[in-house]
């Protein structure tokens, strides 16, 4: 088994199932502080090894944003990472002012490093932590995340009534079906409307819109 699939199996399909039903892990303090150490071991090789080395990475992000039948203007990518989401959304929405958000300053910094070889202009990225965001109440049409933890009522309270919230993974899709009934309430508890559920390749989607 190569290191990456070992990774897949072993860990991130694992934590993920965990997640769905438990999403108090995501604020511990031992899940915070590896969320603050493995993204700077992995940031240089997090491309070719994590995005390009793992089967189906993109369908579930894919799939979700092909839901999206708006035209979101301003926009959020949290936990961007290398800039994932955040470049698949400057494609699919060319005039929207993106925000990309990351605690990863080596994350960040590739990230941007892309968008200036590749002359993406719309999108800014900015290194912040999502449990405390440094925007005003309302501010977004659409916020999107994969493959990263949530802080849900913090997402929710940047976005405007009305807005979609995309929340996309991966790995251990099969657990969001399973979990719809939990899924559903925590949405409605941090003021969301549950539109969307659904697993597909290894992984799933999440659509919410604000009320
Ligand atoms: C597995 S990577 C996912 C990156 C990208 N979204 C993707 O799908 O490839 C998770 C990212 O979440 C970021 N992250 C984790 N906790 C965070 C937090 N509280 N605030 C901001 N970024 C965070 C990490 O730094 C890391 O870059």
């Amino acid at each position: 088994m190569s290191n990456i699939i070992k990774l897949k199996t072993l860990l991130l399909t694992p934590l993920i199932k965990f997640a769905v039903k438990h999403p108090g892990i995501m604020e511990t303090k031992i899940f915070m502080k590896a969320m603050i150490i493995f993204p700077a071991k992995l940031s240089k090789s997090y491309d070719a090894k994590i995005v390009a080395g793992i089967n189906d990475y993109e369908m579930a992000l894919d799939s979700g944003l092909a839901r999206i039948n708006s035209e979101p203007e301003i926009i959020l990518d949290l936990c961007t990472g290398t800039g994932f989401a955040a470049f698949k959304i400057a494609k699919l929405f060319p005039v929207a002012m993106i925000d990309a958000v990351d605690q990863s300053k080596e994350m960040i910094e590739i990230a941007r490093e892309k968008a200036k070889v590749d002359g993406i202009q719309n999108i800014h990225f900015k290194k912040g932590n999502a449990i405390k965001l440094e925007y005003a109440d309302n501010e977004f049409d659409f916020i999107a995340t994969s493959n990263a933890p949530i802080y849900l009522s913090e997402a929710v309270r940047v976005l405007r009534p009305g807005g979609l919230i995309l929340v996309a993974y991966s790995f251990g899709g099969d657990a969001f079906g399973k979990a719809k009934k939990i899924i559903s309430h925590y949405l409605e508890m941090n003021g969301l409307k549950l539109l969307e559920i659904k697993s597909i390749g290894s992984g799933a989607y999440v659509l919410g819109e604000k009320k």
